[in-house]
């Protein structure tokens, strides 16, 4: 297990890594995570660990709630510099940007920002007057992972997807803004993963599936072109923009080269383990660190760990490049390792239509909306936060290879992995 672990992280650093992708930055500098001792991460239940500033400041014991299985991309980033870094999450599972244009029933971007604020900003946040938390704008890693859940679900909710992504972006700038004005200096921004290719999507009609492409595909858009548009006014501040829809693409389409078995479903065995990481349970066919997918809408954390070891490397590459229009919508496949990391820097925008179709108010959709409704009461991070105290963050999350999860119980997500089946 460690063996393929090991080599998965190589092989998944070689070819997408080395700064080859659509990543972008303002500054000609690379961000050693050596020099790294704190992140602020904001975000939605692809960067979520159930931490909340609100239950004590490091309140993340083990692996906390994750929806991979294990760790999540930001406790194996946080170690991968020479030291541990100390992790502060803010991410929601369920968040979209703003709650006033996509709304969803968990802390939005823009609040999780307040959030920050409130606990962490310079001289004023209740962390950092009290000493609690000390962090340096050099040695301080901010990243955003937001945008799944606006163009997601529920899928009848975009009545009007230009112009509420305007207002998404008129907001995601606003919040950016406000890092930069409060010391942030290192900033790191996601783009929308492939998410028409999780099985929850693909299990749709064509015409949907399609239509989850094509939104995913002009989120993408507008978000290269907001980059691009505040990233130079920043000019003494490394901001990148990866597009993780070639690293999605490059796993899916050549599992077998990172040790995946299984693509095209989750087991139902491992959606409600988060803390159990190389479970192996005979019906579901295959161990889960043999699995793309952890439940039907969220990666399994070797899926993570690959994307934290690609990060690392395209935080380390300096990179002048401005950002270039990501096409997520067409999915363009890499055809070979050494285009995976930039087959979308190449493409043009135009092709993002090719799929669209209008969404329609349907029984599914009406259904797909109940289930979400139903199940929000445990997504959120005030709903189902593990409390207690104890664990701290930085003292960081080790790797799991190489045996289970020591003493650790099997622990059932109350509620999260059904209720993560669209809200991510
Ligand atoms: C960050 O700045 C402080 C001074 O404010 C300095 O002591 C430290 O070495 C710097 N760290 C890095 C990684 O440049
Ligand atoms: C959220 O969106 C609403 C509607 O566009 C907007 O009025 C508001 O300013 C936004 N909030 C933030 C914090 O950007
Ligand atoms: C595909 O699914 C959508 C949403 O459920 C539905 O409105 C549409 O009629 C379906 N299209 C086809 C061709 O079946």
């Amino acid at each position: 297990m460690r063996a393929t672990l090991l080599l998965r992280s190589l092989a998944c650093a070689a070819i997408l890594g080395g700064g080859t992708g659509v990543e972008a930055q303002s500054s000609s500098d690379g961000v050693n995570l050596d020099d790294i001792e704190t992140i602020f991460a904001f975000g939605d239940s692809y960067s979520w660990n159930g931490y909340t500033p609100l239950l004590g400041v490091n309140n993340i014991p083990g692996y906390g709630l994750t929806t991979s299985g294990g760790y999540n991309w930001l406790q194996f980033l946080s170690q991968l510099g020479s030291t541990p870094i100390t992790l502060y999450d803010l991410a929601a599972s369920g968040a979209t940007t703003n709650n006033s244009v996509i709304s969803a029933p968990a802390t939005d971007f823009v609040n999780q920002v307040g959030l920050w604020n409130d606990w962490f900003a310079p001289g004023t946040g209740t962390y950092t007057s009290a000493g609690q938390v000390r962090w340096e704008t050099n040695s301080t890693l901010f990243t955003v992972w937001i945008g799944i859940n606006d163009v997601g679900a529920p899928y009848d909710a975009q009545t009007d997807f230009p112009q509420q992504l305007s207002e998404i972006f008129s907001s995601y700038n606003a919040a950016v803004a406000s890092l930069y004005a409060a010391g942030a200096r290192n900033l790191l921004i996601l783009g929308v993963p492939p998410t028409w290719r999780t099985p929850l999507i693909q299990a749709y009609n064509d015409s949907r599936v399609g239509v989850y492409q094509d939104r995913v595909g002009q989120y993408n858009v507008g978000l290269t072109q907001l980059f691009n548009t505040f990233a130079p006014s920043y000019p003494d501040a490394s901001f990148r923009l990866y597009d993780t829809i070639p690293f999605f693409n490059t796993i899916l389409d050549r599992p077998a080269d990172y040790g995946f078995t299984v693509t095209d479903r989750a087991c139902a065995a491992y959606e409600a383990v988060t803390n159990q990481p190389e479970i192996n349970v005979p019906e579901c066919g295959a161990p889960l660190s043999d699995f793309v997918w952890w439940n039907t809408y969220h990666p399994a954390w070797p899926v993570h760990e690959l994307l934290a070891s690609v990060i690392g490397g395209v935080l380390a590459a300096p990179d002048t490049t401005p950002a270039t229009t990501l096409t997520s919508a067409q999915g363009s496949l890499p055809t070979s390792a050494s285009t995976a990391g930039g087959t979308a820097a190449t493409s043009s925008s135009s092709s993002s239509s090719t799929t669209a179709t209008a969404p329609t108010t349907d029984s599914a959709s009406a259904s797909e909306t109940a289930s979400q409704g139903s199940a929000s009461g445990s997504v959120g991070p005030s709903a189902s936060a593990s409390g207690g105290a104890g664990g701290s963050s930085a003292a960081g999350p080790s790797r799991p290879a190489g045996g289970r999860a020591g003493a650790a119980a099997l622990v059932v997500a109350l509620g999260v992995a059904s209720a993560l089946l669209a809200w991510t």
